[in-house]
């Protein structure tokens, strides 16, 4: 076997805002892996986007932006990482079409995912929201990446990134892809909605306050969380009791995240608490670490033009390094060049 270099990759969809679940889950992991000293790579994954419903063009440029001054604000240092949107680099369409033809339509059909996402009409859905699972592969593989961080829901679309590399190096009798890690971790890899504990705080959830957005300012901020559902009983003693209690589960699980400990060492400070005094110690804590940011996001959607040249550049990067895999993979399937 062929040892690849540790490198991360890691994407997020330009769609609505940027939301809390998006930032613990993801976001927050990339900035330490970032400081952690590994090679990192994070792609705005603007194609991707485009495939679950019509995006008024105006909106998606926005989306792009103000998802990128997220990067910034939250302390991705273009210097340390490559941060780019995905279709400057033409290389992950390229590579995408190869695994369209890699992919079986029966592993698809498993992807939970498009089955959420399509619903009762899947015959309405676009071929790309279908497709998409491989396009993601694309971009991952595209820079040969061993470690994937991501939130819980999207491990089966990396599983299928590793089925899709394992049955490449087969057909084609290489140990060309490597087999990519998700790094799924922390207290906060599914972040519920503040309405509803058994349902996933989405950017596309029509009510607001399901979730918190990283542009919302202190003040909505700190009346989502006091408004959030919860049940009547107080904090439990031991994490075991949160078990059968998905909102006050959830809560707990942010306080951890937020704070950078485990739900355990939440408890232990909290447990027997009311919501009337947990809430409010919640909310500050949020305010806290998330109104700094959407005060930068701000100031840094204030200059566009310098935004659009952060992305270009690392765009050139990112283009600099998947040109060779693409070349590699022509090779590799007989395309004459
Ligand atoms: P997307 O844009 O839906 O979400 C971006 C990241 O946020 C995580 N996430 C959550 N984590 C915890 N709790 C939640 N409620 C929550 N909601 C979202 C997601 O798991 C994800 O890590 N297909 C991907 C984008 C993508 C990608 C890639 C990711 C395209 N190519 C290559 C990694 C590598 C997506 O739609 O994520």
């Amino acid at each position: 076997m062929t040892s690849f270099t540790p490198r991360v990759f890691s994407g997020i969809q330009p769609t609505n805002h940027l939301q809390l679940g998006n930032y613990l889950g993801a976001v927050k992991r990339f900035v330490a892996m970032q400081n952690d000293g590994m090679e990192t790579i994070y792609c705005i994954v603007d194609q991707h986007a485009i495939t679950a419903s019509f995006q008024n063009p105006a909106d998606l440029r926005h989306a792009t932006r103000e998802l990128a001054s997220a990067y910034l604000a939250c302390g991705l240092d273009p210097a340390k990482s490559v941060l780019f949107n995905q279709s400057q680099v033409p290389a992950h369409s390229q590579l995408a079409w190869v695994f369209n033809c890699v992919a079986r339509m029966g592993w698809m059909n498993r992807m939970t995912q498009f089955k959420d996402k399509a619903g009762k009409n899947a015959e309405k859905a676009s071929l790309g929201l279908y497709a998409y699972p491989a396009l993601m592969a694309a971009d991952i593989l595209l820079y040969h990446a061993t470690h994937v961080p991501v939130g819980e829901d999207q491990k089966q679309h990396v599983e299928l990134t590793r089925d899709i590399a394992a049955k490449f190096n087969h057909d084609y009798g290489v140990d060309f892809f490597p087999e990519t890690q998700p790094i799924i971790e922390g207290a906060a890899t599914r972040v519920m909605s503040l309405r509803d504990g058994t349902k996933k705080m989405s950017k596309s959830d029509p009510s607001d306050a399901s979730r918190i957005n990283l542009t919302d300012d202190a003040d909505t901020i700190a009346k989502k969380i006091r408004k959030a559902k919860t049940d009547p009983e107080p904090l439990p003693e031991t994490v075991g009791g949160l078990a059968d209690r998905p909102e006050a589960r959830n809560l707990v699980n942010i306080y951890a995240a937020l704070a950078e400990i485990t739900a355990a060492d939440v408890i232990a400070q909290h447990g027997g608490s009311q919501f009337g005094s947990f809430k409010p110690a919640l909310a500050d804590l949020a305010v806290d670490k998330l109104a700094p940011i959407s005060t930068e996001m701000a100031r840094l959607m204030g200059d566009v033009t310098e935004i659009d040249r952060v992305l270009s550049q690392g765009a050139e990067r990112a283009a600099a390094m998947a040109e060779p895999i693409i070349a590699q993979t022509y090779d590799i399937v007989g395309f004459v060049r």
